[in-house]
């Protein structure tokens, strides 16, 4: 997804610097091109990588302040005349924007017969005309630029005149050191430095330069010089904020000594899950505490049903959700993917929790799907890992998961995260619905147990890739499994696709045989998930239907089941754990399957084709 990043100091460094590093780190978003403006320079953007627009910049290219923006194309093919920044007629003011402007057509039209000319397909190039025609507008009635109040008073009528999502940064060339950020659906941080102020759509480029940040709601605008910011609402009234300390590290953005961000995270799983863990749980008394929760104490026990909406890996996390919370809290639970949800007449109350997964917390579709539960009075939740994102902020109430930032596209820690939360708060409202204190006690010392066990899968990892090197000529893979571990098959298969290219389809495994078994043949591996549960014997009826027609198949199974190696072609075996948690032990062995896979075709594992981490348009 689109990335922003902006910059203005006294302090005598070289913006240009510090912009294209800016970019650099914003790069796991997700982009198709790149762009830099700086008053003292102009402009310079390029198709491509962030590494390209180095080496286009002229040897001159310096300034003090400037913008900068990586997209992905949503209105215009991605090419150089698309790519931001955009400009008006005469490249004084300039514009960085995520987000998609609805009314463009309609403005451009208007702008065209007032004698505008526009040099791109994108929305966002209105936006930079929209100004320049407020500014001329208010000289011909006589305004001075004095102080920068006219570029703001322009951008300020541009603004409350555009319709759509945006976060915005707006740079006017006679102005250099003053930058104007906007936000509307599409997240905006201010980096409040000593001398020097940043603009970004997330902390991560801001991090390097201080850690003291301010997050713009929607509606609101604010102003950075070096020395001062302002915020300010689409109505002019002033905003008073309190900046927040963000305590990331830098270097945990960083590889950490893997070779891809994926591999990474994924071997963070233990030390994930004791994080999300981390203080939750009295095992003792089979209680989770969920402090996030507290506030909403009282109509959390009015609830009596949850629907749960999210998008992706997220929806599947649900998914093994609603088995958990049915299963063990007794409580009906739905899971709904945010973009059918919105736009559908569901029927929620005030006895309804709408909790929304997201790992990012900007899911647009996610999110509007919250707004669409609060507007018919339901209790809104959040199960987010970015803290201070917008769903964060927009719930009554939440549980972070803790997983630490996500860098790959591909999600895997923060679903095991997500998992975790969930099984958390399986206990915490079962207690209150009668789960006995035995069975919360069982879950929350399954769960204590699970980092230890995760290890042991990922000290398989050489066996995995082996695994993975046999199967990369494939081009097809069926992933089965069934309750608990079904959601955990459709991740599986979802994993694969996004980041090897291979077809992969994840099915209910009793649903094989009303469909997809007609896909199978020597060259169609299956992927069963076939551990000691409650449907091992299905499971295996369903890998002898597979093999009896000559399916290559790999089992996940249970430590110590040797019967299941007769059956299939390769086993990975998992520990043993409680049925309820076994998704979070399972999922592992498929996202290293899929990242080996990756690897071995030489993919850009971290950045697959086509996709972005943070998905802020519908
Ligand atoms: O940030 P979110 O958790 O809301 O993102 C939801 C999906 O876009 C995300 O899980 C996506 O499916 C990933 N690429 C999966 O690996």
């Amino acid at each position: 997804m689109c990335g922003i990043f902006a910059y203005t100091g006294n302090k005598g460094k070289e913006a240009g610097k510090i912009l294209l590093n800016g970019l650099l780190s914003l790069e796991y978003r997700g982009y198709d091109s790149a762009g830099v403006y700086m008053p003292e320079s102009g402009s310079v953007k390029t198709t491509g990588a962030v590494a390209e627009l180095r080496r286009k910049l002229p040897k001159d290219f310096k300034g003090t302040s400037g913008i900068a923006h990586l997209r992905w194309a949503t209105h215009g093919e991605p090419s150089e005349k698309n790519a931001h920044p955009h400009a008006d007629c005469g490249g004084e003011i300039w514009v960085v924007h995520n987000g998609i402007i609805e009314n463009f057509k309609e403005l451009k039209e208007k702008l065209s017969k007032a004698g505008h000319t526009f040099a791109s397909d994108s929305d966002t190039e209105v936006l930079a005309h929209l100004v320049e025609e407020h500014l001329k507008n208010q000289s011909a009635g006589g305004g001075s630029s004095s102080g920068g109040k006219n570029f703001e008073k322009a951008a300020l009528a541009a603004l409350n005149e555009v319709r759509g999502t945006y976060g915005i940064a707006l740079q006017y060339k006679r102005e250099p050191d003053r930058i104007i950020a906007a936000r509307m659906g599409s997240p905006i941080v201010l980096g409040l430095g000593d001398g020097e102020h940043f603009i970004a759509s997330d902390p991560a480029p801001i991090l390097p330069h201080t850690r003291k940040v301010m997050f713009l709601e929607d509606g609101e605008v604010a102003v950075i010089t070096p020395g001062k910011h302002r915020i300010f609402r689409l109505d002019s009234t002033t905003v008073k904020r309190k900046a927040t300390e963000i305590d990331w590290s830098a270097e945990e953005a960083q590889k950490g000594g893997y070779e891809h961000f994926m591999l990474k995270e994924i071997m963070e799983g233990p030390e994930v899950v004791r994080n999300t863990l981390r203080g939750r749980l009295i095992p003792a008394k089979g209680f989770a505490k969920l402090g996030g929760l507290e506030s909403v104490t009282k109509q959390l026990q009015r609830i009596d049903r949850i629907i749960i909406v999210a998008c992706g890996t997220a929806s599947y996390a649900g998914q093994v959700g609603e088995y958990m919370l049915e299963g063990h809290a007794r409580i009906p639970v739905e899971v709904e993917i945010g973009s059918e949800f919105r736009y559908r007449k569901a029927v929620v109350n005030e006895r309804t929790a709408v909790i929304g997964i997201s790992q990012s917390g900007e899911t647009l579709d996610t999110l509007e799907a919250l707004r669409e539960g609060k507007r018919h009075g339901a209790l809104t939740l959040g199960i987010v890992n970015t803290v201070g994102s917008t769903i964060a902020r927009e719930t009554d109430a939440g549980v972070y998961n803790h997983a630490g930032p996500e860098i790959s596209v591909a999600s895997t820690k923060a679903f095991l995260s997500q998992m975790t939360a969930l099984a958390l708060l399986t206990v915490f409202l079962g207690r209150q619905r009668g789960m006995t204190e035995k069975e919360g006690r069982e879950i929350a010392l399954a769960l204590k147990e699970l980092p230890e066990k995760i290890e042991k899968i990922l000290e398989q990892r050489g066996a995995i890739e082996q695994l993975a090197k046999k199967y990369s000529k494939n081009r097809d893979f069926l992933y089965i499994a069934r309750t608990y571990n079904f959601p955990v098959a459709l991740e599986g298969a979802l994993k694969l696709k996004e980041i090897s290219y291979i077809h992969a389809e994840g099915c209910a495994a009793g649903e094989m045989k009303h469909g997809p078994i007609a896909m199978i043949d020597g060259n169609f591996p299956t992927v069963a998930i076939a551990t000691k549960d409650s449907v091992y014997e299905k499971m295996i009826s369903n890998i002898h239907e597979i093999k009896a027609r000559k399916g290559p198949v790999i089992a996940i199974a249970t430590e110590g089941d040797r019967e299941i190696a007769k059956l299939a072609d390769d086993v990975i075996h998992v520990p043993k754990t409680m049925e309820m948690l076994s998704p979070i032990l399972n999922v592992v062995p498929l996202q290293l399957f899929a990242y080996y896979l990756a690897k071995e075709k030489g993919l850009n594992v971290d950045r697959p084709r086509n996709l972005a981490k943070s998905v802020t348009v519908e």
